[in-house]
């Protein structure tokens, strides 16, 4: 399968990687495996995760100052890749040192560019609401799941299965299949913004309201590839606009902020978070809300890791479109195939004329 090269790649939450001597994490992203860990400033780096030696991995070394030491044989890299120590060598040639890819801290999360260094503009990180947000009380959580990226950016952008898949949970009744969102094509992604009215709330909230308790709810999402879906979820008491803002009250203003990372062709690392707003705070609100997430999440996981055995067993079958699902999935997947194209043509050699 192939991936974007010349992307940020979510590596994970800021917190995973401690100053602690054992905290050196090892990740795949893109097909590659990656090494991380903090420098004594506090500074990620993230390294490829096999030394140029005979290939041991790096991320079973041991730190030192800046340095990491592959513990095989000894070789020691410094922070920028270059082999500062080959032990029982008296030099060090040149040409020995390792892969370091830019790694940049935003948001509480950890953005791995795995192209042209050159190239790596920070201004092309996908913003999202991490948890150091002032504003907002936000919970972060991870799942693996054993699909494709593309299954999973698919279903986020695709939010009719939320009446099903999440029926138990996050779910707000029928009314979210039925609506027909409108999709602005982004650069990188794509936009949806819609409302559903006078809904009942997601069971996994219902036992905080009366039973006759209706709302109406925003979602407001920009999905950017490679992955981040970030939405702005508010809740109002039921009203009676029937477009445009709600006059209901507003009883959640929320944001969610998930990145999902291609390990390789067949899993992916999902880094995802969900926050209240302090003016819409109550006491246990934000873990509640990261229960509800975590339930949903693992129900995804369910639909996606069920679809995917299917899919390598059948990989023939004709699938069969039915349009109000199909939109957004189709968009957000064109648009991960238009820029792998363009990398792609981007990189072919010029062709000489004799
Ligand atoms: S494999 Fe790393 S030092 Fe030999
Ligand atoms: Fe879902």
């Amino acid at each position: 399968m192939e991936f974007l090269k010349n992307a940020w790649y979510c590596a994970g939450w800021d917190y995973q990687i401690s100053q602690g001597k054992e905290s050196i994490v090892a990740r795949k992203i893109a097909g590659k495996r990656v090494v991380l860990y903090r420098k004594r400033n506090g500074e990620v780096v993230a390294m490829e995760d096999q030394c140029p030696h005979r290939q041991a991995a790096m991320s079973m070394g041991r730190k030192e100052g800046d340095a990491l030491r592959c513990m095989y044989h000894g070789l020691k890299f410094e922070a920028d890749g270059r082999c500062s120590e080959i032990p029982g060598a008296k030099d060090v040639p040149d040409s020995l040192c390792i892969r370091v890819y830019p790694a940049v801290e935003k948001d509480n999360w950890i953005w791995v560019w795995m192209g042209d260094p050159a190239k790596a503009d920070p201004a092309l990180i996908s913003a999202g609401v991490g948890p150091g947000d002032p504003d907002y009380i936000t919970k972060p959580s991870y799942v693996r799941v054993n699909a494709s990226y593309l299954l999973e950016n698919a279903n986020l952008a695709d939010l009719s299965h939320l009446s099903f898949t999440h029926e138990g949970t996050i779910g707000m009744g029928r009314a979210t299949a039925q609506i027909v969102p409108t999709h602005r094509v982004l650069p990188r992604g794509i936009k949806t913004d819609y409302w559903t009215r006078n809904v009942p709330p997601p069971k996994f909230v219902r036992h905080l309201f009366e039973p006759e308790f209706r709302c109406d709810a925003n979602f407001d999402i920009t999905q950017t590839y490679p992955c981040t879906w970030v939405m702005h979820f508010r809740v109002f008491t039921a009203g009676t606009a029937t477009e445009g803002e709600s006059d209901g009250q507003l009883v959640m203003d929320s944001w969610t902020s998930q990145a999902v990372t291609p390990r390789d062709d067949r899993s992916v690392d999902y880094y995802y978070s969900w926050g209240v707003s302090r003016e819409t705070d109550f006491p246990g609100m934000a873990d509640m809300l990261k229960e509800g997430i975590d339930a949903a999440f693992l129900e995804d996981k369910r639909v996606l890791e069920g679809q995917q055995i299917r899919i390598d067993e059948n990989p023939n079958f004709r699938q069969m479109g039915i349009g109000i699902a199909d939109a957004g999935p189709a968009r957000m997947l064109r648009v991960i195939d238009q820029l792998i194209r363009a990398e792609r043509e981007s990189e072919q050699p010029v062709a000489r004329i004799a």
